[in-house]
């Protein structure tokens, strides 16, 4: 992901793609044209690397010159079309080969095309890299188009965002979700993690997913996804993830527009992690972070027992339960730790401290996300 002043762009279309798509258009021009030299006319600014590419690839003489227009407003497009470089030379009798970067509305050909009706070219021809279907509204004909590309903003490979993003080697499009921080936050019984999960979402104005809620909801409510899962937990079977999934999706469609989200008590394996990236990748988001809180097992013990005398949990006064509880997290979370330090997203944060010490902690990390 990258971002352009204040959007952010998910890879698109790569290098080697965009390659192989100019080196198409390179062999279908030159074989339809023969032996006749063209003048290639690169239509400013955004042509500049396709064209470059392009004569670099073509297989016989030619000629090259550009003309300069400007359409684009931020991400849109606009009708006025400003002319501020026209054409130089003479081509009359000649066969032009107009090499644009991408055709959207289709202002700029039409300008092109008023540009040319008076020079007596021997035939104009439209070569665009870029064709975006959806968004072009003109009758003209565009004779070798690169690549098809549904009606979304993009950038890179000569194309900008306000000037930012045309030296890119690759294209990006648009992220239609913007910028979101998701973190799983992990931590063994007792770590703290239901009142630090309180204190980050709200200051980060994030939506606290917890598990264990969602399915309750669900089942008390007695959705389609309620009453699935209380099926398997009848026969004493284990909810299967997709079920689990789809319960989440639904919390985050329902959030759409949320700053981001806190998972707690999914992923609890390999498989759940990864269904987990595919979800936020559908919703043109991602997991940010695993965030978990590092506490030393007698601290954790002394916590529980001390929670035990007042709270009246059963499982929060007998030590050797505790102690196997916080055992089970350790094998259990230890996979999920791998799996997101191998993307470089585990942080670890000492648990151990007044309350206020260790919302500062997670802070930091959750700043820098
Ligand atoms: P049209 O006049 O709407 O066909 O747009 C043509 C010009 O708008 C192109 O030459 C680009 O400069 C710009 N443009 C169109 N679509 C995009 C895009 O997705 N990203 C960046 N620039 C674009
Ligand atoms: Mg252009």
């Amino acid at each position: 992901m990258i971002k352009l002043h204040d959007l952010y762009f998910k890879p698109f279309i790569s290098e080697k793609e965009i390659d192989t798509a100019v080196q198409t258009m390179v062999d279908g021009i030159a074989a339809d044209l023969g032996d006749e030299v063209p003048v290639f006319i690169g239509i400013l600014n955004g042509s500049f690397m396709l064209v470059s590419d392009f004569v670099k690839k073509y297989p016989k003489p030619c000629e090259v010159t550009f003309i300069k227009l400007a359409s684009y407003e931020g991400v849109k497009s606009t009708e006025d079309i400003q002319r501020l470089i026209g054409l130089t030379q003479d081509l009359t009798g000649r066969t032009v080969v107009i090499l644009e970067d991408i055709i959207d509305s289709g202002n700029t050909l039409e300008e092109v095309h008023r540009i040319f009706k008076n020079e007596n070219v021997k035939q104009l021809i439209i070569a665009t890299l870029f064709y975006k279907p959806e968004a072009y509204n003109k009758d003209f004909k565009l004779h070798y188009v690169g690549m098809e590309i549904p009606n979304k903003f993009i950038v890179g490979y000569g194309l900008d965002y306000n000037g930012l993003g045309r030296d890119l080697p690759d294209v990006y499009q648009l992220k239609t979700t913007q910028h979101m921080t998701n973190i799983v936050l992990f931590g063994p019984p007792g770590a703290g993690k239901g009142t630090q999960a309180n204190f980050l979402k709200e200051k980060y104005d994030l939506i606290h997913i917890s598990t264990g809620d969602v399915f309750r909801f669900n089942i008390k409510n007695e959705t389609a996804l309620g009453m699935l899962a209380k099926s398997f937990m009848d026969k004493g079977e284990l909810v299967p993830d997709q079920v689990t999934i789809d319960m989440l999706s639904k919390e985050v469609e329902k959030n759409a527009g949320a700053n981001g989200f806190i998972f707690d008590g999914f992923p609890r394996t390999n498989a759940q992690a990864k269904a987990l990236d595919e979800l936020m990748e559908n919703k043109d988001s991602q997991i940010n972070a695993m965030v978990a809180l590092e506490v030393d097992d007698e601290v954790l013990v002394e916590r529980l027992l001390e929670r035990g005398k007042t709270s009246g949990r059963t499982d929060d006064s007998d030590e050797n339960i505790i102690r196997n509880r916080i055992k089970q997290y350790y094998t259990k979370t230890a996979i999920l730790k791998d799996y997101y330090a191998d993307q470089n997203k585990y942080f670890g944060v000492d648990g151990v401290g007044s309350i206020e010490d260790i919302t500062v902690r997670l802070g930091t990390v959750l700043d820098k996300l």
